[in-house]
């Protein structure tokens, strides 16, 4: 029973030193081995005279349990401690650092596009999307451009075989519009357009424009111009003053070509109006009826105003950017320079 004490005693001590799985070994196989120290007590039990066989038996049985707990206990934390080192010496990826990665951005056309949604959206109008192909009479005949008027020259496009085109001015989706929404509307449409152009730093055979019409009972050129003024103020984030000059169109009457007082010198005359300072930006008008009777509107009730703002022209005044075929270009050195970080 001493001996019990003692072998006691020496696990408690010996259990501290263990470290690791080889040192848990040699500890193990020293008590519970073939010839450990537990083990050899066990044999020693037949030796024993028979009355004291049975609690000599149980001490050594008792111990051999708790030695048995504390190796199973120390084993556990050995292992846990190997999971430990193994995470720490683990690469480690941190996903606070900031990203090398170059990340893309809105297009220039983009930004201000959107722009002038918002703008036009507080003011009430609605926003549609026109389609790219259309049909001749969407773009020409609805507009009162019939076959052979000599409008048709100023805007040559390209025809598909089904005899459908690329449109040439947002106000092809004037005549859908108006059937789709009926009078009174209010609604902007920007879109890509095409023409079969010479190419040069101001003609693109894609560019874009962003058209409105706003029809009801008793609109006027007045409509026209507070609605153009307050747009143009908003997106240049100043007043300007804007002045009509006679322009032609044929879905319009009185035409007009709209100038906004330069933002940029405050009408002074700079670089960018050419020393005049104003700058075309806008030409529209008061919807011709044909084109309203076409449309499903009775122009005897009511009256509409529509414009097409040069919406690529806007971008390039707005970046200072000289040449209108970097807007489809994948110059990326120009692209950097509209990027909002
Ligand atoms: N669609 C015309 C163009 O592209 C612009 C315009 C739109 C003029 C609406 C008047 C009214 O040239």
């Amino acid at each position: 029973m001493k001996e019990l004490e003692q072998i006691r005693t020496m696990y408690q001590h010996k259990n501290k030193d263990i470290h690791n799985l080889d040192t848990w070994n040699e500890v193990k196989n020293l008590f519970l081995g073939k010839n450990g120290y537990v083990t050899s007590c066990m044999k020693e039990i037949k030796n024993l005279d028979p009355k004291d066989r049975k609690s000599f038996g149980e001490a050594v049985n008792q111990l051999k349990n708790e030695i048995t707990v504390l190796l199973d206990k120390k084993k556990v934390e050995l292992e846990n401690l190997e999971i430990e080192e193994k995470i720490k010496s683990m690469p480690r990826l941190d996903l606070t650092i900031p990203t090398q990665e170059e990340c893309g951005s809105l297009h220039p056309v983009t930004i201000v596009q959107q722009k002038l949604i918002d703008v036009f959206r507080s003011m009430g109008f609605a926003v549609e999307d026109g389609n790219e192909i259309e049909t001749e009479y969407n773009n020409f005949e609805a507009v009162n451009i019939p076959k052979h008027h000599p409008a048709r020259d100023m805007q040559d496009t390209f025809y598909l075989n089904n005899g459908q085109l690329l449109k040439t001015h947002t106000s092809a989706s004037q005549n859908r519009i108006m059937k789709k929404y009926g009078a009174p509307l209010k609604v902007i449409f920007p879109g890509r357009c095409f023409r079969n152009e010479e190419l040069d730093a101001s003609h693109e055979n894609t560019f874009f424009q962003m058209e409105g019409m706003m029809i009801d009972k008793d609109v006027s050129i007045s409509n026209l111009i507070y609605f153009m003024k307050t747009m143009l103020s908003e997106v240049f984030g100043k007043e300007v003053n804007v002045r009509l000059r006679p322009g032609f169109f044929p879905f319009v009457e009185p035409g007009f070509e709209l100038d906004c007082s330069c933002p940029y010198c405050g009408g002074k005359g700079c670089k960018v109006c050419k020393q005049s300072g104003w700058i075309e930006l806008c030409p529209c008008g008061m919807i011709h009826p044909n084109v309203l009777t076409m449309g499903g509107i009775n122009p005897e009730e009511y009256q509409g105003f529509a414009f097409g703002l040069g919406l690529s022209r806007l971008v390039m005044m707005t970046y200072g950017i000289d040449d209108i075929r970097h807007l489809n270009g994948k110059d990326l050195k120009v692209l950097e320079q509209t990027k909002v970080k």
